[in-house]
């Protein structure tokens, strides 16, 4: 507590009022500015310890080597790509997002873009409202036994997969990680998606593979017209590409609560003359659009805030619940010296039927959860060092759910830590000691990359 009388918080956008409060009754000094430039901010970044932020600003390179005393950044929504990530965890900032804060809003925007589109809701209620009363026109479409497609299938995917339960649609998803499927959606090969689907749902972040992606050649390998709704990100999508799906009728409908032309602080669209596309999505009938607000409800507002709360909680002060959670959830590797480990790999080859790559031998097994994780078995050189200062001839290396916290609390408890965190493509790492002078290895593994 005494401590952490030093932790300041800069806070760089309004936020629920919960988010304030309670980060001042654990003890945190609050401080806000919502006006300042980016470099006025960051001539005085160096006096906090944390900041909350939701789009302001992009927290890139310069920003981060102007705050020198940062221990975290705490995004007031979905995801942090507005962050240098790999920078900030070159410094060891925790970085903290808060979707389990906003995609059952999210979710429910879906799907509620899917049904108003299908019935026509928006189109009818703008027709009653100007004295009309066309029934047949009006004519909708129902979604039940019609195939729906998710393309990304994290927090969003899933929410909006659990909401089509009990419309008596098959759901199947598509994502770049394996086995991330659930009893909402059958995870597919993306033609399957886009062979069998009668509506689309996009739920990706925004990356360079994914910048784009629905463009023409996307869409007309689609085998049915499909429905299309995005909550995700706006230049996921050639918007251009779309309007020319709608004109042609491969796109039936188009619910957008993103667009490309949004700016990227997602407050405001573009400024200037409108592009052609645009004002086509403007003025078609079946085309429903939202500005952003797809997690942007009541609920949410206070959700997100108490995601936020919650995690600054678990770094400052983590229960033994939280502690235990950080702590080792397997065996990570064997890893002894040898002194031929060529003939040893074949003999072990040969006899016991492993088989090696540059890591070892791999062990898949399955936590839990169900998720796929693998133990390495692997021989090192008899003259290795890494291994030291331990005297031992094998080292063990045990599997971690979050290293850069485990070795925060090992460091107060007074454990040796041995060199710095390094981070791989396969893991993050970092080093300890026993009481006997054996080091020992801790992983925080990404284990689809041995596969
Ligand atoms: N409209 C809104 O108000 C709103 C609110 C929250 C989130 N979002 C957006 O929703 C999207 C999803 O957010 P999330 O929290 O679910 O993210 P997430 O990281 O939990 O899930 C994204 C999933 O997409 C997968 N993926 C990444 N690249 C892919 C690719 N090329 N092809 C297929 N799958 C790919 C990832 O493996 C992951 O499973 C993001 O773009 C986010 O910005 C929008």
């Amino acid at each position: 507590m005494e401590n952490l009388k030093k932790i300041k918080i800069l806070h760089l956008d309004s936020n629920h009022s919960l988010l304030w409060k309670q980060l001042e009754e654990l003890g945190f000094e609050n401080h806000q500015d919502f006006a300042s430039t980016k470099e006025e901010i960051e001539a005085k970044i160096q006096d906090y310890q944390g900041i909350v932020i939701r789009s302001r600003f992009k927290i890139d390179k310069v920003f981060l080597d102007k705050a020198t005393n940062l221990e975290f950044i705490a995004r007031v929504g979905a995801g942090l790509e507005s962050i240098d990530c790999e920078y900030a965890n070159a410094k060891k900032i925790h970085l903290i997002a808060a979707p389990e804060g906003n995609r059952n809003a999210v979710g429910e925007h879906a799907l509620g873009m899917l049904l108003s589109l299908m019935n026509k809701l928006n189109q009818a209620n703008l027709s009653v409202k100007n004295g009309n009363w066309i029934r047949e026109g009006h004519r909708g479409h129902e979604l039940e036994g019609k195939t729906v497609g998710i393309i990304g299938f994290g927090n969003m995917g899933k929410s909006f997969a659990k909401k089509l339960r009990g419309f008596e649609v098959e759901v199947l998803c598509y994502d770049i990680l394996p086995n991330v499927g659930d009893q909402n959606a059958k995870q597919v090969a993306l033609e399957e998606l886009q062979q069998k689907a009668d509506v689309l749902s996009l739920h990706t972040p925004w990356t360079p593979e994914t910048d784009k992606m629905v463009d023409k050649e996307f869409i007309n390998a689609f085998a049915k017209p499909f429905w299309f709704i995005n909550t995700a990100r706006g230049k996921s999508v050639v918007t251009a590409d779309l309007v020319k799906a709608l004109q042609t009728g491969k796109i039936l409908g188009a619910g957008l609560d993103v667009l490309e032309y949004e700016k990227l602080s997602f407050e405001k669209l573009f400024d200037g003359e409108k592009p052609a596309a645009f004002t086509y999505l403007l003025e078609t009938e079946n085309v429903l659009l939202s500005p952003h607000i797809g997690g942007w409800t009541f609920e949410s507002h206070e959700k997100l805030a108490q995601v936020i709360v919650d995690k600054i909680k678990a770094i400052y002060f983590p229960t033994k619940e939280t502690a235990e959670l950080k702590r080792v959830t397997g065996i990570g590797g064997f890893f002894f010296k040898s002194k031929d480990s060529k003939k040893l790999i074949e003999w072990y080859n040969k006899h016991l039927g492993l088989k090696t790559d540059q890591y070892g031998s791999t062990f898949w097994w399955k936590d839990k959860e169900g998720n796929d994780c693998s133990t390495q078995w692997s021989p090192f050189s008899d003259d290795t060092t890494y291994f030291s200062p331990s005297k031992k001839q094998f080292m063990q290396n045990f599997r971690v759910e979050n290293v850069e916290l485990l070795l925060n609390k090992l460091k107060q408890e007074g454990v040796t830590i041995v060199g710095e965190m390094e981070t791989y493509d396969y893991g993050k790492f970092g080093w300890i000691l026993d009481p006997e002078g054996n080091k020992i290895e801790l992983w925080e593994p990404i284990d689809k990359a041995f596969q």
